[in-house]
């Protein structure tokens, strides 16, 4: 037995040895994504090698080429060796793909293609003329070549070749990246690098990492980008930057990207030589068709402009005392002809407005429900504040049934932790999707469309892709980037399961990697809640840049800017009462909501004091004080992040070197900055409440005036 067990260890030790060599000469530095298809363990591989020796593709577009290039590479890199194309179905097994228009034996199979509309798939392990064959089947090529990327994912995933039968669609129609890039390449809120698209060198140099941004986005199902930030440039909108949009247009459309732009609404003024830009002026309006023609002229499938107006600075048509369906609809009317949408943000919230930030949005938008035009989406972002690390869902989300909305995710992190902090947001957006409006369903019902019978709708996720190597700045922020994708595309997926494929596709198949990695990943996003603002408290990062905690911050040029507006903390006790007797945000949700949020025994203690200013010693329901609950909550946030390092850590022996260092580098930093936060907060609050900490709480390493000291006038992703 003892010598069974050495013997065992002993090859262990070498197979360890030997996969470390391997892992040296893969030169895995996160480029190749969750799509690295590198060879799969022997068994799997034996298996789909039977089933799949030759790939049969029919049709003849471009879309086409790239599923059946992707199925080559995929299934070469998986299985070890090369996967021909052939004409028809030789002897031995193989992949069939195509339409019931290009392939005559799909037409005749009877699949139940009905279901998947224009972009779903079919795949159907079965037997033609006695042959083993995967069918990946679709009405369009798009389908094809969303059911290519599912195939592979199984593969990868590693599910039996043998009884696939899939039928599968997105929900939503609108499955959107916004990049919020600049032309001189910064990104606003950006944390991996520069911006991807090289304006200077367009339209004559497509970098060819343009492609391999399609194929990440195609293989999670995204169909449209926009390319520019909301903090617009009426530039991109000349004849000149036209030209480089229509380049990479070309680079995306097989992959069933369409482009869209932000429109400055100035843009009339900056670039076309009007005196005004006021919705209602015909001269103003003839701009932007003429403007809309020679976009389409250039670009004939543009998707169509996304806006921010009277929000932040931004000009608007409150400018001109219209209102934000007037500016809508007069962009919606341009675009119309060309089958183009305006994607409207509600964002806004003004500096003369004294009402709770958290109201404007809503107060704004709804009166305006059944005001705007049919191809007009209102975008809304998850919460009523911004993208804090958590929020409860934005009151619009059921109030707008004439109003289709799409919803809008920040899949970079600009309030948790940027890069380097590991928060899997796969959760957060989950909670958010899964929330009973109280108007007859969920979020998730809203945006797919199917609540209020939109025409169109959908998820924006504001993308958190750059230049850097490994695209996202961090190994684990790859993670957001597809799980956006997948939540995109269904908005009831399960965050552990998506979780789970993304860890095994991108770094190792084996359980015992996947699962503690998949445990990891499932309680980040919970400890930065705890270690940043926990119990519901939001908006206490430091000015600007919002790196690191600045709960003090009271000096700014606007009072909804402070984080002391937020939190509210004084002697007696902290929190934003946003109840009746506050400022009644609560009654902006539907009545079954609202009761729960307003009480303070039903409301979740992870929103608690996002709705209730409540005494210091508020029996919680541990049974402890309101401050000793707040004391203990920064310090589980901490321990958290130290059993996330401790578990990465055991996980060495799993991963690549260089992967594996990246990784556990950014833990020590997330570590630091996790005590940084939960040191200055306790110190902050406790300076404003005077009280004891909780036994066996510790002391915070430094005096509160040195937390308010410190300065980082270059934290990254705040361009000015
Ligand atoms: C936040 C963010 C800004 C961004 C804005 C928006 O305020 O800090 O950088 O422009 O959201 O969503 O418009």
């Amino acid at each position: 037995m003892r010598l069974t067990n050495l013997l065992r260890t002993m090859v262990s030790a070498f197979l360890l040895l030997l996969s470390a060599g391997a892992f040296a000469q893969t030169g895995e530095d996160g480029y190749d994504l969750w799509l690295r298809y590198r060879p799969l363990e022997a068994g799997l591989q034996a298996r789909y090698g039977r089933a799949a020796t030759e790939l049969v593709a029919t049709g003849r577009s471009a879309t086409v080429e790239a599923a059946a290039a992707e199925l080559e590479r995929g299934l070469s890199g998986l299985l070890g060796r090369p996967l021909p194309r052939t004409a028809r179905i030789g002897k031995d097994g193989a992949i069939l793909l195509g339409t019931p228009a290009s392939t005559p034996a799909i037409a005749a199979m009877k699949l139940p293609l009905d279901r998947v509309g224009a972009e779903g798939f079919v795949i159907r392990s079965t037997r033609i003329g006695g042959r083993d064959v995967i069918v990946i089947a679709a009405n369009q090529d798009i389908g094809l070549l969303y059911g290519a990327f599912r195939l592979l994912r199984l593969v990868q995933t590693g599910a039996a070749p043998e009884g696939l039968d899939i039928v599968d669609a997105p929900k939503a129609k609108l499955r959107l990246l916004n990049h919020w890039d600049n032309l001189d390449r910064t990104v606003e809120r950006g944390y991996a690098g520069f911006s991807l698209w090289d304006w200077h060198k367009l339209p004559d140099y497509l970098d060819p990492r343009y492609t391999d941004y399609a194929r990440a986005n195609a293989s999670i199902g995204i169909n449209g980008t926009v390319l520019t930030n909301v903090n617009a440039n009426a530039e991109v909108l000349t004849a000149p930057y036209l030209e480089k949009v229509k380049a990479l247009a070309g680079v995306f459309r097989p992959y069933g990207i369409r482009v869209y732009l932000t429109a400055r609404f100035s843009a009339p003024i900056e670039i076309g030589g009007l005196k005004t830009a006021d919705p209602l002026d015909p001269a103003v309006r003839a701009w932007w068709r003429a403007k809309a023609d020679e976009i389409y002229r250039t670009i004939p499938d543009f998707g169509g402009f996304l806006v921010k107006a009277n929000s932040e600075g931004q000009p608007g048509p409150q400018d001109y005392k219209r209102n934000h369906a007037d500016g809508a609809n007069m962009l919606a009317d341009a675009v119309k002809p060309h089958g183009g949408v305006v994607m409207w943000r509600a964002f806004v919230y003004a500096a003369d407005n004294r009402e709770d930030r958290a109201k404007q949005a809503y107060s704004e938008f709804k009166p305006l429900d059944g005001h705007f035009r049919d191809n007009v989406i209102v975008q809304v972002k998850n919460g009523a504040i911004d993208f804090q690390p958590r929020e409860p869902f934005h009151p619009l989300f059921g109030a707008m049934p004439k109003t289709p909305l799409v919803m809008e995710f920040q899949i970079t992190k600009e309030y948790l932790g940027f890069a380097t902090h590991l928060a899997y947001l796969g959760t957060m957006w989950e909670e958010v999707l899964r929330a009973d409006t109280g108007h007859g369903g969920t979020v998730a019902r809203v945006v797919d469309g199917s609540l209020h019978h939109y025409p169109v709708s959908g998820l924006a996720g504001v993308a958190n892709i750059g230049n850097d190597r490994n695209w996202t700045g961090s190994h684990f922020d790859q993670a957001n980037w597809y799980a956006f994708g997948r939540l995109a595309w269904d908005p009831d997926a399960s965050a552990r399961t998506i979780a789970a494929d993304w860890a095994r596709m991108t770094f190792s198949n084996e359980d015992g990697f996947v699962r503690p990695t998949v445990d990891v990943m499932m309680a980040s996003h919970q400890a930065v809640v705890d270690y940043m603002t926990p119990l519901g408290l939001h908006h206490l990062m430091a000015t600007g840049h919002h790196y690191g905690p600045g709960p003090w911050v009271n000096d700014l040029g606007r009072p909804d800017w402070n984080p002391t507006y937020y939190h509210r903390a004084d002697a007696q006790g902290i929190g934003f009462d946003r109840t009746r007797s506050g400022s009644d945000a609560v009654s902006q949700y539907a009545p079954s909501v609202a009761r729960i949020f307003a009480d303070p025994k039903r409301v979740p203690e992870d929103l608690l004091l996002w709705f209730h200013h409540l005494p210091w010693d508020h029996r919680m329901a541990s049974g402890r004080s309101l401050w000793d609950e707040l004391v203990l909550r920064y310090g589980r946030g901490v321990a958290e992040v130290r059993r996330m390092r401790a578990t990465w850590e055991s996980l060495r022996p799993f991963v690549d070197p260089r992967r594996h260092a990246d990784v556990a580098a950014f833990l020590r930093i997330q570590e630091k900055e996790a005590i940084w936060w939960r040191d200055a907060s306790v110190a902050y609050f406790r300076s404003i409440n005077r009280l004891p900490l909780p036994p066996g709480a510790p002391e915070p390493a430094m005096s509160l005036d040195a937390y308010k000291a410190l300065s980082f006038p270059h934290a990254p992703g705040n361009p000015s």
